[in-house]
């Protein structure tokens, strides 16, 4: 089953087109890696996928929902209950500063989905347990490192029982050390068959969690195949260039 459905999907900003005729599918259970050199349309992509910014043309079908079909997006109660069905981590974390870890993590369950606080922090704490953090339940993210803030960040996404989650540089704003922690977890939910379109530049994980791989380039998707035929055996020649580039340290 495509738990989504992406076709002829395009934007513009002011004049200039950013994403061009896209179109892919993710199944159920899916991991994607999507890599492309900077300003190729990776987040734009991703946050048109999570409904955070409304595509100019094309179709999208998320979990279930035509959330648009032909530039054309759904009433608001369709777009709702789409987006209850994804979850996005970004690269700065994007935690609530003034709320503590547990209250990040419950405020969406209770507020937006009406589940009964109660339960809504028996979830929490088992998410915090899943991700390595029980022991911060009742700190504030700015007591926290990165690494661990992108943990909570990650429980919170998970909290909303996404069908998808979206992932947009999870690692790049962390240290090496910090980095392996964030990448053990999702590691963790591609064992537990979550769908997952992540956004990256790590090719040793893409290639050991990814089933397919998407390079994007101007705005297009340039290659999408298997993660080891995309990285070892690239068809097309900017392909090639970029993660030539990416081994070479440039
Ligand atoms: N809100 C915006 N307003 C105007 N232009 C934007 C906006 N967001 C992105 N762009 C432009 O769209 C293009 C694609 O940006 P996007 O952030 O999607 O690229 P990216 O592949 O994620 O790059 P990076 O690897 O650096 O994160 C860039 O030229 C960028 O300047
Ligand atoms: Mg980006």
């Amino acid at each position: 089953m495509d738990i989504l459905s992406i076709n002829n999907l395009s934007k513009s900003f002011r004049q200039q087109q950013v994403l061009r005729d896209i179109s892919f599918t993710v199944k159920q259970g899916e991991v994607i890696a999507v890599i492309g050199p900077s300003g190729s349309g990776k987040t734009t992509l991703l946050r048109c996928a999570a409904m955070l910014e409304n595509a100019d043309g094309g179709s999208i079908d998320l979990g279930g929902i035509s959330v648009v079909e032909s530039g054309k997006y759904a009433d608001k109660a369709s777009l709702k209950s789409a987006r209850t069905k994804c979850g996005m981590v970004f690269q700065n974390f994007n935690l609530f500063p003034h709320m503590l870890v547990l209250d990040n993590i419950i405020d969406a369950p209770v507020h937006v989905l009406g589940i009964p606080r109660q339960e809504a922090v028996r979830e929490a704490l088992a998410l915090l347990g899943k991700m390595e953090m029980q022991e911060y339940v009742n700190a504030y993210p700015c007591e926290l490192s990165g690494g661990q803030q992108q943990r909570v960040a990650i429980a919170r996404a998970l909290a909303l029982h996404p069908e998808i989650l979206f992932f947009d540089e999870p690692t790049s704003a962390l240290d090496p050390e910090l980095t392996n922690g964030v990448l053990r977890v999702i590691r963790a939910l591609a064992e537990e068959d979550m769908t997952m379109v992540i956004v990256t530049h790590e090719m040793d994980f893409a290639e050991k969690v990814a089933d397919r791989i998407i390079f994007m380039a101007d705005g297009m998707v340039v290659e999408d195949g298997p993660a080891a035929e995309v990285i070892h055996n690239p068809a097309n020649e900017r392909t090639k260039a970029f993660i030539a580039g990416l081994k070479s340290g440039f």
